[in-house]
Protein backbone atom coordinates (compact mmCIF):
# COMPACT_ATOMS: atom_id res chain seq x y z
CA UNK A 1 0.00 0.00 0.00
CA UNK A 2 1.65 3.27 -0.90
CA UNK A 3 0.31 5.18 1.98
CA UNK A 4 1.83 3.16 4.62
CA UNK A 5 4.54 5.12 6.30
CA UNK A 6 8.13 3.89 4.64
CA UNK A 7 10.77 3.78 7.66
CA UNK A 8 14.42 3.28 7.49
CA UNK A 9 16.00 0.54 9.32
CA UNK A 10 19.87 1.13 8.84
CA UNK A 11 22.35 -1.23 9.90
CA UNK A 12 26.19 0.15 10.40
CA UNK A 13 29.87 -2.34 10.40
CA UNK A 14 29.79 -5.93 11.05
CA UNK A 15 26.00 -6.30 11.14
CA UNK A 16 26.05 -8.15 7.77
CA UNK A 17 28.43 -10.92 9.94
CA UNK A 18 25.67 -11.11 12.35
CA UNK A 19 24.80 -15.73 12.65
CA UNK A 20 28.51 -15.81 12.52
CA UNK A 21 29.90 -12.60 15.03
CA UNK A 22 30.32 -13.56 18.51
CA UNK A 23 27.26 -15.47 18.89
CA UNK A 24 27.34 -15.19 22.51
CA UNK A 25 26.81 -11.54 22.18
CA UNK A 26 25.02 -11.07 19.26
CA UNK A 27 22.86 -14.44 18.71
CA UNK A 28 22.76 -16.28 15.94
CA UNK A 29 20.34 -14.84 13.86
CA UNK A 30 21.37 -13.58 10.74
CA UNK A 31 20.30 -9.94 9.49
CA UNK A 32 18.70 -11.33 6.05
CA UNK A 33 16.59 -13.33 9.17
CA UNK A 34 15.81 -10.24 10.74
CA UNK A 35 15.01 -8.35 7.51
CA UNK A 36 12.16 -10.91 7.08
CA UNK A 37 11.24 -10.83 10.74
CA UNK A 38 10.92 -6.59 10.13
CA UNK A 39 8.98 -7.00 6.86
CA UNK A 40 6.46 -9.36 8.81
CA UNK A 41 6.18 -7.32 11.58
CA UNK A 42 5.70 -4.08 9.34
CA UNK A 43 3.19 -5.53 7.31
CA UNK A 44 1.21 -6.74 10.94
CA UNK A 45 1.99 -2.77 11.82
CA UNK A 46 0.66 -1.18 8.68
CA UNK A 47 3.71 0.05 8.00
CA UNK A 48 6.80 -0.01 5.56
CA UNK A 49 10.60 -0.76 5.61
CA UNK A 50 13.39 -0.35 3.76
CA UNK A 51 16.54 -2.42 5.65
CA UNK A 52 19.62 -1.67 4.69
CA UNK A 53 23.48 -2.07 6.02
CA UNK A 54 26.89 -0.64 5.27
CA UNK A 55 30.11 -1.00 6.61
CA UNK A 56 31.09 2.62 5.20
CA UNK A 57 30.80 5.73 7.50
CA UNK A 58 30.11 8.16 4.67
CA UNK A 59 27.62 5.79 3.00
CA UNK A 60 25.59 6.03 5.93
CA UNK A 61 25.86 9.77 6.35
CA UNK A 62 24.36 9.67 2.41
CA UNK A 63 21.63 7.29 3.49
CA UNK A 64 20.46 9.09 6.49
CA UNK A 65 20.36 12.47 4.63
CA UNK A 66 18.21 10.62 1.76
CA UNK A 67 16.24 9.45 4.09
CA UNK A 68 14.33 12.98 4.93
CA UNK A 69 12.74 12.90 1.14
CA UNK A 70 11.85 9.08 1.17
CA UNK A 71 11.07 8.20 5.01
CA UNK A 72 8.89 8.86 7.72
CA UNK A 73 11.31 7.49 10.70
CA UNK A 74 14.54 6.04 11.15
CA UNK A 75 15.61 3.09 13.39
CA UNK A 76 19.39 2.27 13.41
CA UNK A 77 21.69 0.44 14.75
CA UNK A 78 25.03 2.14 14.43
CA UNK A 79 27.08 -0.68 15.51
CA UNK A 80 30.57 0.45 16.33
CA UNK A 81 29.74 4.10 14.61
CA UNK A 82 27.46 4.49 17.21
CA UNK A 83 30.03 5.19 19.69
CA UNK A 84 33.03 7.33 17.41
CA UNK A 85 30.47 9.11 14.72
CA UNK A 86 30.04 12.59 15.34
CA UNK A 87 29.17 12.73 11.25
CA UNK A 88 26.42 10.32 11.99
CA UNK A 89 25.23 12.13 15.04
CA UNK A 90 25.10 15.25 12.34
CA UNK A 91 23.05 13.22 9.56
CA UNK A 92 20.63 12.18 12.08
CA UNK A 93 20.00 15.40 13.72
CA UNK A 94 19.83 17.21 10.60
CA UNK A 95 16.88 15.04 9.49
CA UNK A 96 13.58 16.12 11.07
CA UNK A 97 12.43 12.74 11.15
CA UNK A 98 11.60 10.50 14.49
CA UNK A 99 14.75 8.48 14.98
CA UNK A 100 15.21 5.25 17.37
CA UNK A 101 18.53 3.96 18.34
CA UNK A 102 19.00 0.28 18.51
CA UNK A 103 21.37 -2.31 19.61
CA UNK A 104 21.55 -6.07 20.02
CA UNK A 105 23.85 -6.33 23.42
CA UNK A 106 22.57 -4.52 26.16
CA UNK A 107 26.07 -2.07 25.43
CA UNK A 108 25.65 -0.34 29.26
CA UNK A 109 26.62 -4.14 30.42
CA UNK A 110 29.94 -4.33 28.51
CA UNK A 111 33.43 -2.06 27.58
CA UNK A 112 32.97 1.50 28.88
CA UNK A 113 34.47 2.51 25.31
CA UNK A 114 30.31 1.25 24.41
CA UNK A 115 28.44 3.18 27.36
CA UNK A 116 29.03 6.65 24.89
CA UNK A 117 27.13 7.25 22.21
CA UNK A 118 26.98 10.19 20.06
CA UNK A 119 23.27 9.10 18.72
CA UNK A 120 20.88 9.05 21.80
CA UNK A 121 20.69 12.83 22.38
CA UNK A 122 19.34 13.05 18.57
CA UNK A 123 17.36 9.75 19.15
CA UNK A 124 13.58 9.77 20.80
CA UNK A 125 14.92 6.59 22.43
CA UNK A 126 16.92 4.19 22.74
CA UNK A 127 16.31 -0.50 22.72
CA UNK A 128 19.43 -2.18 23.89
CA UNK A 129 19.86 -6.01 25.33
CA UNK A 130 16.80 -7.71 23.73
CA UNK A 131 18.75 -9.50 20.68
CA UNK A 132 17.34 -9.60 17.48
CA UNK A 133 13.80 -9.00 19.10
CA UNK A 134 14.65 -5.55 19.27
CA UNK A 135 13.97 -4.69 15.67
CA UNK A 136 10.36 -5.32 16.40
CA UNK A 137 10.49 -3.78 19.49
CA UNK A 138 11.62 -0.97 17.74
CA UNK A 139 9.63 -1.55 14.91
CA UNK A 140 6.81 -1.24 17.55
CA UNK A 141 7.75 2.12 19.03
CA UNK A 142 8.22 3.42 15.19
CA UNK A 143 4.47 2.65 14.98
CA UNK A 144 3.12 5.19 17.79
CA UNK A 145 5.93 7.61 16.80
CA UNK A 146 4.41 8.12 12.97
CA UNK A 147 0.89 7.72 14.00
CA UNK A 148 0.10 4.06 12.51
CA UNK A 149 -1.00 3.23 16.57
CA UNK A 150 -1.95 4.91 19.15
CA UNK A 151 -0.63 4.94 22.42
CA UNK A 152 -1.89 1.71 23.63
CA UNK A 153 -1.18 -0.19 20.50
CA UNK A 154 -3.98 -0.25 18.82
CA UNK A 155 -4.78 0.90 15.52
CA UNK A 156 -5.04 4.46 15.04
C1 LIG B 1 26.02 -3.10 18.60
C2 LIG B 1 26.85 -2.69 19.80
C3 LIG B 1 28.11 -1.94 19.37
O1 LIG B 1 28.88 -1.59 20.51
C4 LIG B 1 28.94 -2.84 18.47
O2 LIG B 1 30.09 -2.14 18.02
C5 LIG B 1 28.18 -3.39 17.34
C6 LIG B 1 26.83 -3.88 17.58
C7 LIG B 1 24.82 -3.98 19.00
O3 LIG B 1 23.91 -4.14 18.19
O4 LIG B 1 24.81 -4.54 20.11
O5 LIG B 1 28.67 -3.51 16.22
O6 LIG B 1 25.51 -1.92 17.97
Amino acid sequence: MADRPDILILNGPNLNMLGVREPAIYGSTTLAQIEGNCAAEADRLGLEVDFRQSNFEGELVSIIQQARDEHAGIVINAGAYTHTSVAIHDALALTDLPVIELHLSNTFKREPFRHHSYISDVAVGVICGFGAHGYLLALQAMARLVGVVDEDGSNA
